[in-house]
C-alpha cells in the first residue's frame, strides 16, 4: 500500500508531480484556454466578482497565501486570506458580489465549514478547493473545483498542498482569461508554463541526497528558522509548520523583510536557517534583497541553507549550503521550492526516530471547532 516506500509520506511527496499535473488535465481546451464548466457559477456572476476572501486552516491556509499573490497579481482583484477560525469572528466584510474561496484537503475540517456557511449566510459567493469527493464543504458550497491529489494518508499534508495551489492558480488564471484582453493573454502564458512544472518537481525529485544528508546530521537540533519573501514567504511558512508537525522541532518562517524588525536578534552562531530566494527574474529586484538577507545573517553566524534556482550563481558567497530548484516563473515557484523543505522534515523526524505518517498530537482532519 505505500507502494515500495517506507511510510504514507515519503510516497506522498513522490506522488506531487501527478498532484499538480492530475489538477490541471481535462481542465483545458485545444487551444489551450481554461474551460471550467464544473464550477456551475455563470460568467456573468464571476465577472461581477469585486473581491475574493480566501478561508482555510493549517497547510491548506498557505496554500491560499501564495493564491493570494498570484490570483492579485493576475486579475487586479483584491484577494484577502484569513484564517478559517477567525473568519467567522472577525465581523467579515462581505457582498455578493465577494467570491469566499475555501481550500480544504478532507473537506471535513469544522473550523473551515463553519466559516463557508457563515460566508454563505451573508451572501457571499462559495466556491470550495477540496480533494475529497462528496465531502461536506464542497456540499454546503455553491461551487467545488476539485483538487486531483489523490487519497492524502499521512496527517501532514504534502501533495494536497501542492494540489491546492495548482487549483487556485486555476481559478485565479481563469478569471484572468475571463477578464480577456492583456490579462487573458498573460494568462495564457502562464499556463502553458504550469503545465511544465509537473516534470520539474518529478526531476528535482530526483536530486534530493544532499537535504536528506543535512538533515540527519540535524537530529539535535533544537531551531530551525525559515526565511522567504514574496511567494516564498508562505512557503517559509510551510517549511516550518512541516518541521513542526513531523520533527516536533521549533521553528519559525518569517518574511525575510521583517528579518531586520526583530527576528534577526534570534541568529547567533550556528543557528540553521533555510533562505528561500526568489528566482532572479523576481520582479523588484527582489532576489537581490533577499541575498542581501543570506548576508547579513551569515556575517552574524547563521548557518545558511539555501534554496535557489538553477544557474543562481550569486547566492553562492554567502551559502553554506545550496539546495537547487528547476527554474520557472516567479509566481509559480512555490510548486518545487517547498520540496526540498518537506523532504528536510520527513528525513529528520525518521533520523529521530519518530512516526512521520501520525505525529502526536494530531489528526488529519479535525472536526471539532
Ligand atoms: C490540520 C492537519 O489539522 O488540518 C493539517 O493536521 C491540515 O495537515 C489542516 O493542513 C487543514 O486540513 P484540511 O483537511 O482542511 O485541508
Amino acid at each position: 500500500e505505500k507502494g515500495g516506500y517506507d511510510t504514507f509520506m515519503e510516497k506522498e511527496i513522490h506522488e506531487q508531480p501527478h498532484a499538480v499535473g492530475d489538477t490541471l488535465l481535462g481542465r483545458t481546451d485545444e487551444a489551450g484556454h481554461l474551460v471550467l464548466d464544473e464550477l456551475r457559477i455563470s460568467e456573468e456572476q464571476l465577472k461581477a466578482v469585486d473581491r475574493i476572501t480566501i478561508v482555510a486552516c493549517g497547510t491548506a491556509a498557505y496554500a491560499g497565501m501564495v493564491a493570494k499573490y498570484a490570483i492579485e497579481h493576475w486579475t487586479r482583484i483584491p484577494v484577502e486570506v484569513a484564517l478559517a477560525h477567525e473568519f467567522r469572528y472577525c465581523d467579515p466584510i462581505v457582498s455578493e458580489r465577494t467570491l469566499v474561496v475555501s481550500i480544504s484537503q478532507s473537506g471535513e475540517t469544522m473550523d473551515t465549514l463553519m466559516a463557508v456557511k457563515h460566508a454563505r449566510d451573508l451572501g457571499a459567493l462559495t466556491v470550495s478547493v477540496c480533494n475529497t469527493h462528496g465531502s461536506t464543504i464542497p456540499r454546503e458550497s455553491d461551487a467545488v473545483l476539485y483538487t486531483h491529489a489523490g487519497p492524502e494518508i499521512a496527517v501532514a499534508s504534502t501533495k494536497a498542498f501542492l494540489a491546492q495551489i495548482t487549483a487556485c492558480y486555476v481559478l485565479g488564471l481563469y478569471l484572468a482569461q475571463l477578464r480577456g484582453g492583456s490579462y487573458a493573454d498573460d494568462a495564457h502564458a502562464v499556463l502553458k508554463e504550469l503545465q511544465e512544472v509537473p516534470d520539474k518537481i518529478e526531476k528535482l525529485l530526483g536530486d534530493l541526497d544532499r537535504v536528506r544528508e543535512i538533515a540527519r546530521f540535524m537530529a539535535d537540533t533544537r531551531s530551525v528558522l525559515f526565511l522567504g519573501r514574496h511567494v516564498g514567504y508562505p512557503v517559509a511558512m510551510e517549511g516550518a509548520l512541516k518541521l513542526k508537525e513531523l520533527a516536533y522541532i521549533h521553528a519559525e518562517g518569517f518574511a525575510a523583510g521583517e528579518l531586520k524588525h526583530g527576528p534577526i536578534a534570534l541568529i547567533e552562531p550556528g543557528q540553521p536557517v533555510f533562505i528561500v530566494v526568489p528566482g532572479p527574474d523576481t520582479p523588484h529586484g527582489l532576489h537581490g534583497k533577499v541575498v542581501s538577507n543570506i548576508q547579513e545573517i551569515r556575517a552574524r553566524g547563521a548557518r545558511t541553507l539555501v534554496i535557489a534556482q538553477e544557474g543562481d550563481t550569486a547566492v553562492e558567497p554567502f551559502a553554506d549550503e545550496i539546495l537547487r530548484v528547476p527554474a520557472t516563473s516567479p509566481m509559480l515557484a512555490p510548486l518545487l521550492t517547498v520540496v526540498p523543505l518537506q523532504v528536510f522534515a520527513l528525513e529528520l523526524s525518521t533520523a529521530k526516530g519518530l512516526d512521520v505518517d501520525q505525529p502526536r498530537n494530531l489528526a488529519k482532519s479535525v472536526t471539532v471547532e
